[in-house]
């Protein structure tokens, strides 16, 4: 399965990409994720990205380009893969239908998930994350055992840099102005599917996997009721 998961920031599209993982045997590939990396990692693409991502602005397609060819070369993305953060401009996700053309790939669906800016605050203010394994909480809806201890790792939790206010409402301003038109460019395409992403997570899966055709098959493996 070859899948995008689109959405502002905060709407659990990386959240919904480590659930889908198992199910949908593919793996995540988060943009976002990656640079984070690089700018850990101290690498120049790294270093170069820092400064778009620390405003909440997009980072150079060039870049980012750069990051996702590579790991969709890679041996575990031969056969699917779920894209978290990519494409965010036209402009990438026509770079990527070049990508998948050359491998002779196209993708299966291309997710949406709906969720109003009041409850995207909410989300992002809340959330914290596992630097060590990467897992993710919010300290309302879905808290570590510990206060700031992942539950799988006892890695620190930490709170993103670009989570401060004036930065998220940055980032809705960019994902409003240049990654919104893709919902009516994957409409066109005959591939988007819009799902309501208020709920629990459980749900929200359910209906993604509803989408790409799967029944809502739950994660524990029990029927359908
Ligand atoms: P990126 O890391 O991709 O950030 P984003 O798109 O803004 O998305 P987030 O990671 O903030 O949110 P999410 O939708 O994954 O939600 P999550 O599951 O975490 O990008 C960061 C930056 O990198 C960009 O600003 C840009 O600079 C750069 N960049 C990245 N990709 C790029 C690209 N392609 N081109 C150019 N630049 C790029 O959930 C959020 C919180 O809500 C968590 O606490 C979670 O526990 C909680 N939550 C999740 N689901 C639910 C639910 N159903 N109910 C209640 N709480 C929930």
């Amino acid at each position: 399965m070859r899948l995008v998961l689109l959405g502002p920031p905060g709407a659990g599209k990386g959240t919904q990409a480590r659930m889908l993982e198992g199910q949908l045997k593919a793996p995540q590939i988060a943009s976002g994720d990656l640079l984070r990396t690089a700018v850990r990692n101290r690498t120049a693409l790294g270093a170069e990205a820092k400064s778009y991502m620390d405003k909440g602005a997009l980072v150079p397609d060039e870049l980012v380009l750069k990051l996702i060819e590579e790991h969709l070369n890679q041996r575990g993305a031969q056969s699917g893969f779920i894209l978290d953060g990519f494409p965010r401009t036209v402009a990438q996700a026509e770079a990527l239908a070049r990508m998948l053309e050359t491998r002779k790939e196209r993708l299966d669906k291309v997710i949406a998930l709906i969720v109003p800016n009041e409850e995207i605050i909410k989300r992002i203010s809340g959330r914290r994350t596992c630097r060590n394994c990467g897992a993710m909480y919010h300290v309302i809806y879905d808290p570590p055992r510990n206060v700031d201890i992942c539950n799988d790792c006892n890695g620190e939790l930490y709170q993103r840099e670009d989570d401060e206010e004036d930065t998220v409402r940055m980032r809705l301003e960019v994902y409003a102005a240049s990654t919104k038109p893709l919902l009516d460019h994957y409409g066109r395409l005959g591939l988007l599917a819009q799902i309501d992403g208020l709920g629990r997570p459980d749900d929200i899966e359910r209906r993604i996997l509803e989408a790409v055709g799967l029944n809502g098959t739950p994660r524990t493996g029990e029927a359908k009721g």
